[in-house]
């Protein structure tokens, strides 16, 4: 899975790098370093009043760094379970 965090200038300002770290943290947590790439991004033409980011493709933008938990525990984690169930 790939995770990009936008750390273009708007979403940079809100709060892009709070995001990073809670993700950062949150993978760590969960010891996914070897399922999750988690990079930053220029500017994916998605400027609003918070934080883009792109997981597999998909954008969510808007983003808070309050959201950045709810988004790894609703979509990161579920979408790994999904794929890593057979290990
Ligand atoms: S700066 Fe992040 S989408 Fe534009």
């Amino acid at each position: 899975m790939i995770i990009e965090v936008c750390v273009g200038s708007s979403c940079y300002i809100r709060g892009a790098p709070a995001v990073i770290s809670i993700l950062q943290s949150l993978i760590a947590k969960y010891g996914l370093e070897e399922k999750v790439i988690l990079k930053g991004s220029f500017c994916m033409q998605q400027c609003t009043q918070g934080v883009t980011v792109r997981i597999d493709g998909v954008v969510h933008s808007g983003l808070g760094k309050e959201d950045a938990s709810r988004l790894f525990h609703h979509i990161v984690l579920p979408s790994l379970e999904a794929v890593g169930g057979e290990d």
